[in-house]
């Protein structure tokens, strides 16, 4: 998954700048904790810079792209993090359990370096996708429905958990999978598809994207989904599981 990252991980940060809204629901999620251990850190969204933060990240491609100024950073993977028990206020996973190759394992990792609380922020494995998944590329929801934790298994790994829904704004500035609900004509562009990790594993996707397009074009695709285009958020799926006093 590192190789995925170095592969796909050049134009990162250009299609993915974190998204306000979603910063704040993180900030609210992980409360008083000072310090944080940020794992997965990717380019370094989503790391508040009013505490005391540590980044951890396998790509050195995406630790390349972290901004001067961005928190100190250790090239790791979550599966053994090079920190004593109880070293941090709180660990942060933001869009990366489902890439790591043991993520039970990851996941107990992030509960032995922390004091308090554990923040994941996730895709519920449990829930329907959306359109671009249901009518145009199914496949994508077979891959992710395999590798993204249930909430059962983060109960199992790390006990009681509280699961918040993140509803995704329309025009949200991270151009993850469901970034783009409301702008169907942004999956049309390869750019933008290059920093979504489950389109480059897709063998082909020429087809789907076809189908869009003529979907698009002949206003097929807004006689089908209009009525959401008068939401300004929507709930796809997306999760921010948070564990206190987790178990060791
Ligand atoms: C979708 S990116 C998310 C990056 C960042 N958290 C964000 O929100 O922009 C997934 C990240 O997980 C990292 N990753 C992959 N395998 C990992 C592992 N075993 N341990 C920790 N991070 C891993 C990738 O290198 C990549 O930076």
């Amino acid at each position: 998954m590192t190789q995925l990252y170095d592969a796909i991980g050049s134009t990162y940060r250009h299609h993915r700048r974190p998204d306000a809204r979603i910063a704040s629901a993180i900030t609210c999620a992980l409360d008083d904790a000072w310090t944080v251990v940020n794992v997965g850190a990717g380019a370094g969204a989503y790391e508040p810079r009013d505490r005391s933060v540590v980044a951890v990240e396998p790509s050195l491609t995406m630790i390349r792209q972290r901004p001067d100024g961005t928190a100190p950073v250790v090239q790791a993977s979550a599966l053994q993090l090079p920190f004593r028990d109880r070293t941090f206020g709180a660990a942060l996973a933001v869009l990366t359990v489902h890439h790591w190759p043991d993520r039970a394992r990851g996941l107990t990792e992030l509960a032995r370096v922390v004091r308090d609380r554990v923040v994941v922020v996730t895709w519920d494995p449990g829930s329907a996708g959306f359109w671009l998944t249901q009518d145009y590329f199914p496949e994508i929801v077979a891959i992710d429905r395999q590798i993204f934790p249930t909430m059962e298994d983060f109960r199992r790994t790390l006990g009681d958990v509280e699961v918040r829904c993140l509803p995704i704004p329309h025009d949200c500035s991270d151009g993850f999978l469901g970034a783009y609900w409301r702008r169907p004509r942004a999956y049309l562009d390869a750019g933008t598809r290059s920093a979504i990790s489950t389109f480059a594993k897709l063998a082909h996707v020429e087809a789907g994207l076809a189908r869009l397009q003529e979907d698009i074009e002949e206003g097929t695709w807004e006689r089908r989904y209009g009525h959401i285009l008068n939401e300004a958020e929507l709930d796809l799926g997306y999760r921010i599981v948070t564990a206190k006093g987790v178990p060791r």
